[in-house]
């Protein structure tokens, strides 16, 4: 390796992932390792994912990283961890055409500068840390020729952040806790594609909240040091749900996939609340929307609708079918409608085509809206505006991608620095 001035990066994305049978308590903090196994669903990356660019230079005089734009340290041990772990299954790169030689051992020397972007707003309070560590680690993976597949690269991307392990595949994920000290074995695997159950339609409500909620480590090792529901739930509901939740996945079950979705939302929150102190994820928002999809699921006889909460007030939910989105999103704009300064394109984003079929497109205003009449006069009358931000429509989408279009790179491939 010469002491030449070449600049050479991979741009990936990642997608985000919604538990389905949430994660929450670790066993061991500093691995990450969990009480219980998960299982999520992920979402498609082209309405929820991260960007990163990773750079190497003989240049390069230190590590650097910069997220949304901004340079952060990447002095704590989850940065240091993955770097590290990452580097010690670095192999040999050569690019002749950019005069590119690195062997094995020169990763320990060189430095690396990497630019992280969501496609989403920080603020909404969506797990970005999970896409976040898993488009690290798999871009890095990329740049250092790593022969790994990705549920090694997943044990890698887990001490990052632990829900960032099912990022790694597309479809239905899970996470096996495993049994071993070393974490070796708690890695995520694909139950199946996204292809696979492609009727889904996924909204996600992302609900307004005033208060600064409890971050998920630190909220998840107070329930561990003081519930006693979370040593019930991991040594005996967890177990046998995950088992059904796989056959649900495995035959479409909806109905069966909404009754444990539903439950472990549910019992994921009753594990915050006999926390001490209690914790508040969810808002009287979040529990309206609850309500109204549970009385929609019980007039139409068979589930239309799941819904999951993670350590925050947002709703995502899970509708059978676009036929169903449809009307869910007609009930959800009936009671919680933008604010009038709010258009409607803005106030529904993602596969917003769902608009038009809605017939929400055009001059029609959400006036005009009536509510499936079985759940019209349950939650009160159209005075929520403002309790949402915003929706997004997705579904669930694939896993990490190289880019190789460099106009998408977020460093520039002469400084190496954010573009
Ligand atoms: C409620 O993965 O954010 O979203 O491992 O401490 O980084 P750390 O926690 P994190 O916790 C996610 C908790 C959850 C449930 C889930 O995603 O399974």
């Amino acid at each position: 390796m010469a002491a030449e001035k070449w600049v050479y990066m991979v741009t990936a994305q990642t997608p985000t992932n919604i538990a389905v049978i949430k994660y929450w308590g670790k066993r061991d903090e500093v691995r990450i390792l969990p009480v219980n196994d998960s299982i999520s669903v992920t979402l498609d990356p082209d309405h929820l994912c991260t960007v990163t660019t990773v750079a190497v230079s003989p240049s390069f005089d230190r590590d650097r990283m910069w997220l949304n734009g901004k340079e952060i340290s990447l002095s704590g041990s989850r940065y240091q961890n993955c770097l590290r772990e990452i580097r010690g299954r670095a192999g040999d790169v050569e690019d002749k055409e950019k005069g590119v030689k690195i062997e094995k051992k020169d990763w320990e020397k060189l430095h690396l500068h990497i630019a992280s972007h969501n496609n989403f707003p920080t603020a909404a309070g969506l797990a970005s840390s999970a896409a976040g560590f898993a488009c690290l680690v798999f871009s890095l993976a990329k740049l250092m020729n790593v022969d790994e597949d990705p549920s090694h690269l997943s044990a890698i991307a887990r001490q990052g952040s632990g829900s960032a392990c099912r990022s790694l595949f597309g479809g239905f994920v899970k996470w096996e806790m495993g049994n071993k000290e070393d974490g070796s074995d708690s890695v995520a695997v694909q139950l199946a594609d996204e292809k696979h159950w492609n009727d889904l339609v996924i909204i996600i409500a992302v609900v307004s909240s005033r208060q600064k909620e409890t971050s998920s480590t630190s909220g998840m090792r107070e329930s561990v040091e003081t519930s006693l529901l979370l040593q019930h739930r991991a040594k005996e509901v967890v177990p046998k749900r995950t088992l059904q939740m796989e056959e649900a996945i495995k035959n479409r079950d909806f109905a069966s996939f909404t009754q444990l979705s539903c439950a472990d939302s549910n019992q994921f929150h009753a594990v915050c609340l006999d926390t001490s102190p209690p914790i508040f994820y969810m808002n009287d928002t979040s529990h309206r929307i609850i309500s109204l999809v549970e009385k929609w699921n019980r007039s139409e006889g068979t589930p239309q609708v799941a819904y999951t909460f993670d350590a925050g007030p947002n709703a995502v939910l899970i509708a059978r079918n676009r036929k169903v989105a449809i009307q869910l999103l007609q009930g959800l704009l009936y009671y919680f409608p933008p604010k009038s300064d709010t258009d409607m394109k803005s106030y529904v984003v993602g596969d917003n085509s769902i608009l038009k079929e809605a017939g929400l497109d055009g001059a029609n205003s959400v006036e005009n809206l009536q509510p499936p009449p079985e759940i019209k006069d349950n939650i009160g009358s159209q005075d929520q505006k403002g309790e949402v931000s915003y929706f997004i429509c997705t579904k669930p989408g694939r896993g990490p991608v190289v880019l190789p279009d460099q106009t998408q790179a977020l460093l520039d491939p002469e400084t190496g620095l954010p573009k």
